[in-house]
């Protein structure tokens, strides 16, 4: 029974609890059955299979939620010191290459910036990547940001969109970005309006997005994405399916954008064509086809 559990989870979320993971997920089951009052792996999955909010339940037991604020702070500094001060410049010459065309292209769709987090727990990691943004942009306010941070966990979600971190979760954060983005009360702090506009929360699993399901949002034409932050994720997904992953990820970036993954992902392990950007001195790739269209979305 446990096999067939196993295999439900890894069909709907790519999630895999194979060898050694096994005793991980029958300890979490049982827990889940205890509190349930269930006898056994097979009430539970008659269980599971009767009730459609279990599965939710399920993934929110099931997954590593672990983040921080600014986690791999050598990513935020190329993202802050080189990426943003590269698209500006480029977005730029865009909009001036766009006033001769004869029928010039609008200067809003020039300065759209598309990121995804995915796997975004709850929610540092797109929280640091705005307030990365809004630091590092010179105007931030000439540009349409939108931060698509999605998690196949619904508290985690639920949390992220609060945007309430006690101090214990603040290690990680520079004081700077405290004193202007957060604003604080004794336990902790909460993200200020102008960091939360810039990013939108919604249950993404990832398993969706692999079987050819478009991005919560996003039309099934859409072109992708400026940046891709998918880090600490992939770790827990079987070797195929991290290939899956990688593959559609690839796809989901637009030509020049940028892939961030973990520390323990290097993608040398997978076949694609993104370039490693050495100089970062940290794991970051680039689609590194030349940006010939506006995007359209
Ligand atoms: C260890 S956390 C990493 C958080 C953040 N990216 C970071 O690096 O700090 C991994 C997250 O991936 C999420 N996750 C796992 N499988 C997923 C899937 N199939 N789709 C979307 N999110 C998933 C988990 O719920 C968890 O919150």
């Amino acid at each position: 029974m446990i096999d067939t559990i196993a295999q439900y989870i890894y069909n709907r979320s790519m999630l895999s609890f194979t060898g050694h993971k096994k005793a991980v997920l029958r300890q979490r089951l049982e827990e889940r059955m205890t509190s349930l009052e269930l006898p056994n792996l097979a009430a539970y999955w008659d269980y599971m299979r009767q009730n459609s909010h279990e599965e939710p339940m399920l993934f929110d037991l099931l997954t590593t939620n672990e983040t921080f604020f600014f986690r791999n702070g050598k990513q935020f500094d190329y993202l802050r010191q080189t990426i943003v001060p590269f698209i500006e410049e480029e977005r730029g010459r865009e909009v001036i290459r766009s006033w001769g065309q004869e029928r010039p292209v609008s200067s809003q769709s020039i300065m759209k910036l598309r990121i995804l987090c995915a796997g975004c727990s709850t929610g540092e990691e797109p929280y640091s990547v705005a307030m990365t943004l809004l630091d590092a942009l010179r105007y931030p306010k000439a540009w349409d940001i939108e931060i698509l941070a999605g998690d196949i966990s619904e508290s985690c979600i639920t949390f992220a969109a609060a945007g309430y971190y006690e101090n214990t979760r603040l290690k990680g954060m520079p004081h700077s970005c405290a004193g202007k983005y957060m604003r604080r009360t004794a336990d902790g702090a909460t993200v200020q309006d102008e960091v939360k506009r810039l990013v939108r929360f919604c249950r993404l699993n990832l398993g969706n997005i692999i079987n050819g399901e478009p991005f919560p949002g996003f039309p099934p034409d859409f072109a992708g994405f400026d940046i891709i932050f998918c880090r600490n994720v992939m770790i827990y997904f079987s070797v195929e399916a991290q290939q899956q992953l990688v593959d559609t990820l690839s796809r989901s970036l637009l030509p020049g954008g940028f892939l961030f993954t973990g520390d323990a992902e290097p993608l040398h392990l997978y076949d694609h064509k993104l370039e490693a950007v050495r100089e970062a001195g940290c794991l970051i790739y680039r689609n590194a086809e030349t940006r010939k269209d506006v995007l359209s979305v």
